[in-house]
């Protein structure tokens, strides 16, 4: 029996990765954070100065990528080549430069068994925006999490505002739908939901509600 995973795939900002630490959490699961892996890439590149737009060497780092994912205090910290790079890999435009070198095939290839190497038992929850369509197409339980693109860079102006940073609303909205069009639009491992997810849109529904549903549709399956 393959070890179960819970894929949830989505656009930014739609909850996943929060839904996602708390459901692993609850269940006592693994997590894969799969947009930190091209975050992570994407730092790679430009610590070494690499071009964003050069695949092959862009797919060599990340397929040499030395990263760690210590738990300390119950807080996962970031480690790149050993330096702290917690708060510099969740800068918008780090996700910005994540999409760029996303969109290159060999790059998502290079990443391929690095995410498949996290399904370790009883489980993984994988959040990103090809678990189940590529990268866990066996996954017993698929979730496509979206939100309005309006109440997204509002989660993401709050989420701003607690953190002590600022930005504006309305060009949040225009990073957000650009980063859309840029996910759903590349030829390799575009951001759709998978034939067998279930999509859930969060517009109107708070993180506890989310958890609350998932948790049902995940012990109907098991
Ligand atoms: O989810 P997060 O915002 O951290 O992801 C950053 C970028 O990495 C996304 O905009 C997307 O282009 C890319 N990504 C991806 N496939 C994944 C996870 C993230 O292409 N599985």
């Amino acid at each position: 029996d393959r070890i179960p995973v819970l894929t949830i795939d989505g656009p930014g900002g739609a909850g996943k990765g929060t839904i996602s630490g708390l459901l692993a959490g609850r269940l006592g699961w693994h997590l894969l954070d799969s947009g930190a892996l091209y975050r992570l890439t994407a730092a790679a590149a430009i610590k070494h100065g690499v071009a964003l737009n050069d695949e092959s060497a862009v797919a060599a780092l990340a397929g040499s990528l030395d990263v760690a994912f210590p738990v300390e205090d119950g807080k996962t910290r970031t480690l790149l080549e050993g330096e702290e790079v917690s708060r510099l890999i969740r800068t918008e435009q780090m996700g910005e430069q994540a999409s760029q070198i996303a969109a290159l095939p060999a790059v998502r290839t290079a990443l391929l068994q690095r995410q498949r190497d996290f399904r370790h038992a009883p489980g993984l929850v994988a959040d990103g925006r090809d678990m189940g369509t590529v990268v866990f197409t066996d996954a017993p339980l698929k979730v496509f999490l979206t939100a309005s693109a309006e109440e997204r860079a509002r989660r993401r102006h709050l989420q701003l505002q607690e953190a002590g940073m600022n930005a504006s609303l309305s060009s949040l909205l225009k990073e957000i739908q650009a980063r859309d069009a840029r996910d759903t639009q590349r030829s390799v491992a575009p951001l759709k939901p998978a034939n067998d997810a279930i999509t859930l849109d969060t517009t109107r529904l708070s993180i506890p509600e989310v958890v609350e549903r998932l948790s049902e549709l995940l012990a109907q399956k098991g």
